[in-house]
């Protein structure tokens, strides 16, 4: 594999702490505000991992029961553990702990996906929703172990449903909901999932979302599921098959609204999430109990640091990790006032985020590259007019920012009185491993600068797989040992998680991503070394998309790569070759397209499908997608050594064919 250095290395801007950040009069004073004092704790954190984390799991979680061991295991043989004694809940530490300190604090706002629907609900509520919840999925037999589907829109009641597997010591695993009733059928199939959580429909910037439709479609060939349990969002009509779909209202209204939370081991799971890889089927990552609540609310505290009067904006969607760690965990866990946003960037108009943080006085806003490129495209008039003076701290995760992109967020939202942080994480690693923090560290536009407590980042040769030391130096990313938040497996595939995360290179996780260290020690991600491409913050693998085309009857190979795209960082380009008989006719490129969105959803959606004659192959038959992805990104000039090709004409072949297309 090869990583390409970046041109950042020569003379990069460097951008101080901002000055008001450190002005204890009108903010409060950061939790780390000086970089001796940032280094002085990550030394701990990485040198005496015992202390500092025994130090900050009881400063930030409430134990039912306390640990001895606070670190066992490793990355040999991928049995690691954090504080392994320790018994606590999850749902009692985001929910019940702050209902009986600050009842009538607001734990969610919800911004609905009209402007004027705003939802407003306090720990106290939020405390009898997930109790009358957590009693419901009881009536159902659910058990602690047990295996929840949550296909939902951005309601609370996403958030409750969380919690409440939470609370009883049911594993939940989240869906996306802009995913297909196919993709959705194979995570409930591959969980075993006992029950589906879901709405009647979603909404999202205007338009209504067939939620239950697809549950069905999904559920129809899911023999685990016994029962679908259906919020009524909009009051469509829906199809009901009796015995198996319950209401949401009714279940609810006959639940007691407390239910005594389960103590659970600090490992017992708390989630799956299935994520993409560069093979085979999506893996079902899953998080424990104590490991991960800490790391969630570690991160909210110093990378955003939170203070107790914040207001705290992630834009994620739940179906994602980031809106797992930065809507729901990280920011409950901490007494926090959290805000749930249903509709999208530019709905109704490109100014919906900066009314939102006018309108809600937003001190941290968390949002994705691709979000901040289309919102700069669109002018800075959208901006006009908008109070946003209540923001301290907005940061940006899911791809590489690029430099236009950060200084823009910094400028126009920021107004320049921010941290900007750019924080780079990945599902499995749980919650944010590098990163600026605000009162501590100057950030360089397009760099995520340093790790967090508990992290050694490491540099590795990809090839040799020694560790690159000092500055200067350009690899792939590992890190060196392990951290609380890390993933413990993959579900019921404990051999994939250790191939893909810890055999790679040995005593290492490997996080799949090139990066370089520049000369000052600030870490630049590089981005995907694996088949896994980034489309709008998306992660999707080439070959899940390839699968897809192949099931269409007329495709016989398929071959799928990344291409550069402005806005959304990378876009699918797709190359087929048709079965014999089969012409390529008007209209196939679409219905190859359509077929993708059927199988994965409609965010994989290829952006150019060329169906060609043959695929550019060795000898061998294996494809050679690096001369793909030249040709895609304009650099057929560089193609390097085409010789291997078993027949090196494809490629003129290839080239007329993306240019006809474009
Ligand atoms: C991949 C993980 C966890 C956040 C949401 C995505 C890329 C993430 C950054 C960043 C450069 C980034 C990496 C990573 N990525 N944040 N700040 N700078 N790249 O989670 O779906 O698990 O994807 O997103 O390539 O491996 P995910």
């Amino acid at each position: 594999m090869t990583v390409e250095a970046g041109s950042n290395t020569m003379n990069d801007p460097i951008f101080p702490v901002p000055k008001r950040l450190l002005d204890s009069k009108s903010s409060p004073t950061p939790y780390v505000d000086s970089f001796e004092k940032y280094q002085e704790m990550w030394k701990q954190s990485v040198e005496d991992p015992d202390t500092f984390f025994t130090n900050l799991s009881k400063e930030l979680l409430s134990w039912s029961k306390p640990f001895q061991t606070v670190r066992s295991g490793g990355f040999a043989e991928g049995d690691v553990a954090w504080f392994l004694e320790g018994e606590l809940n999850a749902s009692y530490n985001c929910v019940d702990r702050h209902a009986l300190a600050t009842p009538d604090k607001v734990a969610i706002i919800h911004e609905g996906d009209e402007p004027d629907s705003v939802r407003k609900i306090t720990y106290r509520e939020l405390l009898q929703e997930v109790s009358r919840l957590a009693n419901v999925l009881k009536s159902l037999g659910v058990r602690k172990g047990d295996n929840i589907a949550i296909y939902m829109p951005m309601i609370p009641e996403a958030v409750v449903s969380l919690l409440a597997c939470a609370r009883i010591g049911a594993v939940h695993s989240v869906v996306f909901a802009g995913f297909s009733s196919d993709s959705l059928r194979d995570r409930i199939v591959d969980a075993s999932a006992k029950v589906v959580l879901t709405a009647d429909e979603g909404k999202r910037g205007g338009k209504s979302i067939a939620t239950k439709r697809i549950v069905d479609q999904a559920v129809a060939n899911s023999p685990s599921v016994s029962n679908v349990l259906v919020f009524r969002r909009t009051g469509a009509e829906v199809p009901w098959t009796e015995g198996r779909d319950l209401w949401w209202h009714e279940e609810m209204a006959k639940a007691r609204p407390y239910c005594a939370p389960e103590p659970m081991n600090a490992e017992d799971p708390l989630f799956l999430l299935y994520t993409s890889g560069s093979t085979g089927t999506p893996k079902g990552v899953m998080h424990t109990t104590g490991g991960y609540l800490l790391g969630a609310g570690a991160t909210v505290k110093y990378i955003f640091d939170y203070h107790p009067q914040d207001i705290f904006a992630c834009m994620a969607d739940i179906g994602w990790i980031t809106g797992h760690t930065y809507i729901v965990y990280g920011p409950l866990v901490l007494g926090a006032t959290t805000l749930l946003f249903e509709s999208t960037p530019t709905y109704p108009t490109p100014s919906r985020f900066w009314e939102v943080v006018q309108k809600h006085k937003v001190t941290q806003f968390y949002t994705a590259p691709t979000a901040i490129r289309a919102l700069r495209r669109l002018g800075d008039k959208w901006l006009e007019g908008y109070d946003l003076s209540s923001l301290r701290v907005i940061g940006s995760v899911g791809e590489p920012i690029n430099p236009e992109a950060w200084e823009w967020y910094n400028e126009q939202v920021g107004k320049k009185n921010c941290a900007v942080v750019d924080t780079y994480w990945q599902t499995e690693t749980g919650s944010i491993i590098v990163t600026p923090l605000p009162g501590a560290i100057a950030t360089k536009p397009g760099s995520a600068t340093f790790p967090f407590f508990g992290i050694k980042p490491v540099i590795l040769d990809p090839t040799s797989g020694k560790e690159l030391e000092g500055n200067d130096v350009t690899g792939v990313l590992a890190v060196g040992q392990p951290w609380p938040s890390m993933a413990r497996t993959v579900y019921n595939n404990h051999h994939r998680y250790l191939d893909t995360y810890l055999r790679p290179y040995n005593g290492y996780y490997f996080t799949g991503d090139g990066a370089s260290r520049d000369k000052d020690g600030y870490i630049w991600i590089r981005g995907r070394v694996d088949d896994v491409i980034n489309v709008s913050g998306h992660r999707l693998s080439t070959a899940e998309i390839e699968s897809a085309l192949i099931l269409h009857h007329s495709v016989a190979e398929a071959a799928v790569i990344g291409g550069h795209d402005d806005l959304t960082g990378q876009c699918i380009h797709a190359f087929t070759t048709l079965k014999p008989n089969i012409e390529d006719s008007e209209g196939l490129e679409k219905e190859l397209a359509l077929q993708v969105r059927k199988v994965i959803g409609p965010f994989a959606t290829p952006k150019a499908i060329y169906c060609v004659s043959d695929l550019p192959k060795t000898r061998s038959g294996k494809i050679m997608r690096r001369i793909l992805r030249k040709i895609v990104n304009n650099e057929a000039d560089q193609l390097g050594d085409t010789s291997t090709l078993a027949d090196p004409s494809v490629v003129e072949m290839l080239i007329d064919k993306v240019k006809q297309s474009s």
